[in-house]
């Protein structure tokens, strides 16, 4: 998608053909910075501290990771410990896990010599086919926001409600949830995003808004707790959300508040779809409840990073001096919330027969 008009996916090779360049998140919205990862080290550092983000392109840089490591050191030994490694960084969002045993596959059969040039050239493809798919789950996607606007009057705006960040910003491009929301947008589809902040983090408001703004596309940031108020008067009509992992039962793991959104949804019969590639699919599990959630360091909900007027960025404390915080950065959502799962193959009720009918290659426990 476009910055000042200028297109941009979040990760790429660098001119010097092996290191690789993200845009560095957490300095969004207050800075735009490109930041170069150089080695196993600096890309396990990036998805840990959240420079980079969002279940998709935590996968891809993982793999860019481990070509990095592959080039010092492309023994079995090494191919083992950097997987072990660049996995444990963050545990919820499975497209890590998938990345990594992908690029397992690719490697491990081959020859020492041969093993890094495959692992790049997969973790090239790797990022291509997340644009296609994100690509594919707009059209899908687009379908639904087409249905609602022909019920709408003339000029009057489809409204959307998201959570967190699921945009082209988490992925490689596009976004998930956000990518039938770009093309209806592009389409001349009146749309309106209801952005939920989303603490501790903020994702909505420094990511999301950030790139929906970037692309033009009206929006408003409301604080977490507005959405069900907003539901029960008929401001919202559809919800679309990301995921960092569904299980083959159709539950669906994501940004902490996530739950308590579908079940506003349910209560005013606002539909509530998750948006989601094959990739965040996690097949050996069958029940939500299962799912590592991560709990992540105080810090994040005890102090707020901001913008003064002079540009400069500081960090505040906002809590009661000594208060402990809990940080779950998770939820989980029972399939039995989910209107539909968007998918790259086409929108499934979220249930393991609709998952099952659109991945019939996958065998569910
Ligand atoms: O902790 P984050 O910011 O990585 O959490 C991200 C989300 O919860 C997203 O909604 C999810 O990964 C889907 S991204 C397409």
């Amino acid at each position: 998608m476009k910055i000042d008009g200028k297109h941009y996916r979040t990760i790429w090779l660098a001119s010097d053909g092996w290191s690789v360049e993200v845009i560095d998140q957490t300095k969004l919205p207050h800075k735009f910075e490109i930041t170069s990862l150089e080695t196993v080290e600096d890309a396990a550092r990036a998805i840990k501290t959240m420079q980079v983000r969002g279940a998709p392109l935590i996968g891809v840089t993982a793999a860019y990771g481990l070509c990095m490591a592959l080039r010092e050191d492309p023994s079995d030994i090494s191919l083992d410990s950097e997987i072990a490694f660049l996995a444990e960084q963050r545990p919820t969002a499975v497209n890590l896990r998938w990345a990594l045993d992908e690029m397992r596959k690719t490697v491990q059969n081959l020859p020492h010599d041969q093993r890094v040039a495959a692992a790049y050239a997969r973790a090239a493809r790797m990022a291509d086919e997340d644009v296609e798919t994100c690509r594919r789950i707009g059209e899908h996607g687009l379908e639904i926001i087409k249905r609602i606007a022909a019920t709408k009057k003339d000029g009057e705006p489809v409204n959307v409600l998201t959570h967190c960040n699921a945009g082209w910003i988490a992925c490689v491009d596009w976004g998930t949830a956000t990518a039938p929301i770009y093309m209806a947008h592009d389409l001349g589809i009146p749309v309106h995003v209801w952005v939920d902040e989303t603490r501790p983090r903020n994702q909505g408001a420094a990511l999301t808004a950030f790139e929906l703004g970037s692309h033009g596309v009206p929006h408003t940031i409301v604080v977490d707790n507005a959405g069900g108020h907003l539901m029960q008067h008929g401001k919202v009509d559809l919800c679309i959300v990301g995921t960092d992992r569904v299980t083959a039962n159709g539950d669906v793991a994501n940004k902490i508040g996530t739950y308590l959104k579908a079940l506003a949804a349910k209560d005013n019969g606002v539909p509530f779809y998750v948006a989601l590639p094959h990739t965040t699919i996690d097949w050996t599990l069958d029940d939500g409840m299962k799912i590592e959630i991560e709990e992540r360091g105080a810090d994040e909900v005890l102090k707020m990073p901001g913008r003064l007027k002079d540009g400069s960025v500081v960090v505040v404390e906002i809590a009661a001096p000594g208060s402990p915080a809990g940080n779950p950065a998770f939820d989980v959502t029972p399939s039995r919330l989910v209107t539909g799962l968007i998918t790259e193959r086409g929108v499934a009720p979220s249930t393991r027969e609709g998952l099952a009918k659109l991945y019939p290659e996958h065998q569910s426990r």
